[in-house]
């Protein structure tokens, strides 16, 4: 999907209930699988309108929350504003044309890497912007056959991803603790009209 594609999408992301339900998920896993603190500054990566982030910024010091979607950025301002939430800030970036200079105790990224053509790039920048002992964590689909996406989505890069590969990847890249699990599995009406599940994993691993 171009970015076109999700400022189209902002406005009605929150209205499926699967999206939102997978967002939970993945946010429950983050949480329960690393420890989470209130001295934490975090940055999510490809944040949407949020429905990861928020759930878990109650338990960070900061979230700083990347896009490169202004429609999605908006959605999220807007829900900071009305909650008058103050630990954290919209920032649309594409890590893998400018940096930060910034580093962060906690990396999260869900159901983006998929669209990153250079996501072994990504997950390198990722790790560079840990401070040490930061711990990173990437929740998308496991390995599916293509039909995972409608026929006329663009900017699908990957049919998800092989987690031992994944893994070999972050620990290749110097990241300690490496672990990936299931977290859930979400059921889908595919284009041909076949109801299939298709796996969620979280892959963890931490710096130093
Ligand atoms: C499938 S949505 C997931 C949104 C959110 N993480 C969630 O779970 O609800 C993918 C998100 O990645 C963003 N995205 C796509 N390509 C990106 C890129 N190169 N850099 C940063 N964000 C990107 C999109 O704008 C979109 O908000």
């Amino acid at each position: 999907m171009s970015g076109k594609h999700f400022d189209k999408a902002a406005a009605g992301w929150d209205q499926k209930q699967r999206r939102v339900e997978l967002a939970a998920k993945i946010a429950a896993a983050i949480s329960s699988t690393l420890p989470l603190n209130k001295k934490m500054a975090a940055l999510e990566y490809g944040c949407g309108t949020g429905l990861v982030g928020l759930a878990l910024a109650p338990q960070l010091a900061t979230l700083t929350a990347v896009d490169t979607s202004t429609g999605m950025l908006e959605v999220l301002a807007q829900k900071i504003k009305s909650d008058e939430i103050t630990n954290v800030t919209p920032l649309r970036l594409d890590l893998l044309q400018e940096s930060l200079t910034d580093r962060f105790d906690l990396i999260f990224c869900a159901m983006t890497l998929h669209h990153i053509k250079e996501a072994d790039q990504l997950l390198a920048r990722f790790c560079d912007l840990l401070a040490d002992g930061g711990y990173l964590a990437v929740a998308d689909l496991k390995t599916e056959d293509g039909s995972f996406h409608d026929a006329e989505a663009d900017g699908v890069m990957h049919h998800g991803f092989n987690p031992e590969e994944l893994v070999k990847t972050l620990t290749k890249l110097g990241l300690n603790q490496v672990a990936v699990q299931e977290v859930h599995s979400l059921t889908k009406t595919n284009d041909v009209g076949v109801e299939r599940a298709y796996p969620i994993i979280l892959l963890t691993g931490r710096k130093g």
